[in-house]
């Protein structure tokens, strides 16, 4: 498939833009797709040289001592966090899904361009389906599903959506949200910035004292998404920080055979109807297209590489409708 224009998600909403992108886009060759084991294996391979992600998916109680000093990889090197008992005590033995293989996995980012596409169905079916940053799923199944087996938990999360967890409200909100996701693996980096230190020790507090009530694996990366971030360099991918979808992909790539990835869109128009779109599918109606991610996040160029890799076989983008 020909590549996106190398432009910035605000210049693609230009109507011409949005007509050379609707004739490079072929969405009747994304369709016809098959699997290629070789590229499969070839991205796991080049992966494999430089993280084990089966083994880095989550520090462990071996790895880390109570007392000992974590730095935060996108902070300056003062900025230490201490392992407090009580953390440690929240860490894995071994890491989730510890050398485990799955045939099917669907990683779900959370793009404007999932809402009507009626694929809940479809990713619910995946063996192992991914999501980003605890997206809902309640009144938006029928186009994103409701199965979860791992998904991303930023700690800024409690401060945005559960006020901190100062109230009882707030916090019986998160329990049952937690409780619904019995099962599944809650993925949270907090040690990429500094900022989230103080709100990791509200969530540590957190998942003590409700630990009989919870059904969550915890898992706590270290250093691998500084190791992800290296391998895709080599792929001439270098952005301030990659994003959550393609860090989930990555980890996906290590131990899933066929990956299908739903909700990746960066642009701000529907790719068929060309209607506009918002950033993300559960934002509020009428809610216009952001681009606060260019501070950080190279979407487009994440999005190109994606495209390749759909060409190849390596895995599969589902745009337009499921049904
Ligand atoms: O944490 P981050 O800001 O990267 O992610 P998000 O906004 O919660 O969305 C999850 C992932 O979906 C992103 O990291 C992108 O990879 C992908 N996404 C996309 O491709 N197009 C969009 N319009 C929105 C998200």
């Amino acid at each position: 498939t020909p590549p996106v224009p190398r432009n910035s998600a605000t210049r693609l909403t230009g109507r011409k833009n949005l007509k050379t992108y609707r004739q490079r886009l072929n969405l009747q060759e994304l369709k016809h797709w098959s699997l290629n084991p070789a590229a499969v294996h070839h991205q796991r391979t080049e992966l494999a040289s430089f993280v084990d992600v089966s083994a880095e998916l989550s520090l462990t109680r071996s790895t880390l001592l109570p007392g000992q000093l974590l730095h935060f990889d996108y902070s300056p090197k003062h900025y230490v966090f201490v392992v407090s008992a009580a953390l440690h005590s929240l860490l894995p033995i071994l890491p989730p899904f510890h050398g485990r293989h799955f045939n099917s996995c669907a990683v779900v980012g959370n793009g404007g361009v999932l809402t009507g596409s009626g694929c809940g169905q479809r990713i619910d079916t995946a063996d192992f389906v991914i999501r980003c940053n605890f997206a809902p799923t309640t009144g938006y199944v029928h186009d994103v599903g409701n199965r979860t087996s791992l998904t991303t938990f930023n700690p800024s999360i409690i401060d945005g959506r559960y006020g901190g967890l100062l109230t009882a409200n707030d916090r019986e909100r998160f329990l049952n949200r937690l409780q619904e996701l019995d099962g599944a693996v809650l993925w949270i980096p907090a040690f990429l910035f500094h900022t989230s230190a103080v709100i990791t020790r509200t969530l540590v507090d957190f998942f003590l004292e409700n630990k009989s009530r919870l059904g969550v694996q915890l898992a706590w990366p270290g250093p691998l998404v500084g190791h992800i971030t290296r391998f895709w360099r080599t792929r001439a991918l270098a952005p301030k920080r990659l994003s959550t979808g393609m860090l989930m992909y990555t980890i996906a790539s290590a131990f899933c055979d066929e990956i299908s990835l739903y909700g990746f869109w960066p642009f701000a128009w529907e790719p068929i109807s060309g209607r506009p779109l918002p950033y993300h599918y559960y934002a509020r109606r009428g809610a216009r297209f952001t681009t606060a991610w260019q501070e950080a996040h190279q979407l487009p160029a994440e999005f190109r590489l994606f495209q390749q890799l759909h060409g190849q076989g390596a895995l599969r983008l589902h745009l337009g409708s499921c049904t």
